[in-house]
């Protein structure tokens, strides 16, 4: 049984990707410092799969903490890397604490990966690399904009970290450039849990439906789209998941081209706000309190994947609908909310 570490395995996207893995058949340890997440996920996870995976409560940032605990656990094969810090505003904020967060942690673990040779690595790359897209939909051949966040920066330098040091070492690695995850496993069991206010536009609009915020801010009807909303490419948690699952089995059977790969996980399909709420609406059978505003300051006015490397070479394509991820969504935050 292939043994794979996942740091940030207790988050959102980490766990649902714990869950296809060992379902999958791996054994899965999971680092996560519960910076942004509780331990109650890992009964959830255990609960789906009837399986526990190991966990170590560890700080990434602890370079000490990191180098023990690759002694005490030997014989990994691969790692998947979601750990970091994810909110754009606090890190425009606070940019010390993301550089830090986000690229120690990455430089501690491939400095580990290295000295015990483990030559697996997936890392959660994100769509926001390409800035404002010259052109739609947007490839992974199109160029790695002027970051506009130093969180965007981070996954900028952090894909450019990966590349240098697969170039001068055995390490195999895919970096995976996540469009818009939105939903939740089936079985509500975890899902998607925001500290505070969500940021997030799907987050937002279960939370307003559940009367904890009173209203939706559409940020913005004046772009140039075809209701002037903007428009992304939302792409279901679990289909996601499953393709960490995939380009790990491409690193593991050698089937990768290049040491350091790069793949667009998206649907392929834009969706404007409007249509988001419209299908959540529809979805959920009942209205959604919400108003136009103005534009939020840093919004892209279209991004979505081009997908037919990720289809072709991968072998990955997204199967769920936005509604089934709209409806998850729903679902999830009834459960949480007790409703
Ligand atoms: P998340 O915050 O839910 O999960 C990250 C997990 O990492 C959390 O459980 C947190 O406690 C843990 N963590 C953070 N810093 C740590 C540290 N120093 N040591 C140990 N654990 C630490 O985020 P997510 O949405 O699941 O995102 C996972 C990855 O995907 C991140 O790298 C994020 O940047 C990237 N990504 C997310 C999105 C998105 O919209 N959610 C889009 C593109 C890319
Ligand atoms: C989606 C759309 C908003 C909230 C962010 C990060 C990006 C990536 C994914 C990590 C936009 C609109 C939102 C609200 C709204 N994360 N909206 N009202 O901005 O595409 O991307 O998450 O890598 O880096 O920037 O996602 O969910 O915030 O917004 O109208 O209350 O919904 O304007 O058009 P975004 P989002």
């Amino acid at each position: 049984m292939k043994k794979i570490l996942v740091t940030g395995g207790l988050g959102y996207i980490g766990s649902h990707t714990v869950v296809e893995l060992q379902n999958a058949g791996f054994e899965v340890i999971i680092i996560d410092n519960l910076s942004n997440s509780t331990l109650e996920v890992l009964d959830g996870i255990i609960t789906i799969t009837g399986v526990s995976p190991t966990f170590a409560k560890l700080d990434l940032r602890n370079k000490a903490d990191v180098s023990k605990f690759f002694k005490k656990h030997t014989s990994i094969d691969g790692i998947i890397h979601f750990a970091a810090s994810k909110a754009v505003g606090e890190s425009v904020e606070n940019p010390l604490l993301y550089y830090e967060n986000n690229l120690h942690t990455l430089i501690y673990l491939l400095q580990e990966s290295k000295a015990h040779h483990i030559n697996n690595f997936i890392f959660s790359s994100s769509c926001t690399v390409y800035g404002e897209p010259d052109s739609l939909p947007i490839t992974e051949n199109a160029p790695v904009k002027v970051a506009t966040s130093p969180y965007g920066n981070t996954k900028q330098i952090s894909e450019e970290i990966i590349a240098d040091t697969c170039a001068v070492t055995e390490m195999k690695s895919i970096a995976l450039r996540y469009f818009n995850p939105i939903g939740a496993h089936h079985s509500t069991q975890i899902g998607e849990l925001p500290v505070g206010v969500p940021q997030n536009l799907v987050p937002f609009i279960t939370q307003t439906a559940a009367n904890l915020r009173e209203q939706l801010m559409v940020f913005g009807n004046d772009y140039n789209t075809d209701d002037g909303t903007c428009v992304r490419d939302y792409i279901h948690v679990v289909d996601l998941a499953k393709a960490h699952v995939i380009a790990l089995k491409r690193l593991l059977n050698d089937q990768n081209t290049d040491a350091f790969e790069i793949f667009n996980v998206g649907t392929g399909r834009g969706s404007s706000v409007m249509e988001v709420i419209n299908a959540f609406e529809k979805v959920t059978n009942q209205s959604l309190n919400y108003k136009i505003v103005d534009r939020r300051p840093g919004d892209v006015e279209a991004v979505f994947a081009d997908t037919e490397k990720a289809n072709k070479e991968l072998g990955w394509k997204s199967e769920k609908t936005m509604e089934d991820a709209l409806a998850s969504a729903w679902k999830w935050e009834k459960k949480v909310r007790k409703i």
